[in-house]
């Protein structure tokens, strides 16, 4: 069966990339990485899609006048590789209403908290100034406002006593890496489903049982 066409969009380091890119090297895997797309010159991003052999360019905000012709740029570039879903994995740049309705339900963000907690930046320092207990990751269709939107897969981590931000970062991310991948094989393998705006899984599976932190006993 022919791999979904995937475009990657990111500002930066690219380690959700980079886990995709893993993913995507698996034989069965059912999704490939078409184009890999930058706002930033120079992100480090790009250096892992060339490692892996896949097509990237850069489309700079900066070069312009406003986000709607920013947008535009990124949609031809992306229909032009035929992509079908588009991934943000540390894209840090909002996008215009147009685009989102565009690539409706063809595109997914991730994002470091357990939505709807947390929305917006430095989302670690805040979970951890609040006391929460838990924190996690998110895969999310994305919708006009930032970090709303039909949730695809969370994964949860406890936030221990003494944790700092970068600590829970890295714990965080250790899961996005796993979460991410999923999300995409579940949509690939056409086994999700947007119904009155909540994600429907075909064949849905989860382990039953609580988590407690701190466990007492
Ligand atoms: C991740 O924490 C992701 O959840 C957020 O931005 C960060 C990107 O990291 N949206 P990386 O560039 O994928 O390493």
């Amino acid at each position: 069966m022919a791999k979904l066409k995937v475009g990657v969009l990111i500002s930066g380091r690219g380690s959700n990339l980079q886990a995709l890119i893993d993913a995507c090297a698996g034989e069965d895997y059912p999704a490939e990485i078409a184009l890999v797309i930058a706002n930033v010159h120079g992100a480090a991003g790009l250096a892992r899609a060339q490692a892996a052999a896949i097509p990237t360019t850069v489309i700079d905000h900066k070069a312009f006048d406003g986000r709607e012709p920013f947008d535009e740029a990124l949609s031809e570039a992306l229909s032009a590789a035929d992509v079908e879903l588009v991934c943000l994995a540390g894209f840090m740049r909002l996008l215009s209403e147009g685009f989102v309705k565009r690539w409706r339900d063809r595109l997914i963000n991730i994002h470091p908290s357990l939505l709807p907690a947390f929305r917006g930046i430095h989302i670690h320092e805040r979970v951890i100034e609040y006391g929460a207990r838990f924190s996690g990751c998110t895969v999310h269709f994305v919708r006009p406002s930032m970090d709303e939107g039909p949730i695809i897969i969370q994964a949860v981590v406890p936030v221990l006593q003494d944790d700092d931000p970068d600590v829970l970062a890295a714990r965080v991310l250790a899961q996005e890496h796993r979460a991410y991948p999923l999300a995409v094989r579940l949509i690939a393998e056409s086994r999700v489903r947007v119904a009155n705006e909540l994600v429907v899984i075909g064949d849905f599976r989860c382990e039953d049982g609580a988590m407690i932190n701190p466990a007492c006993e």
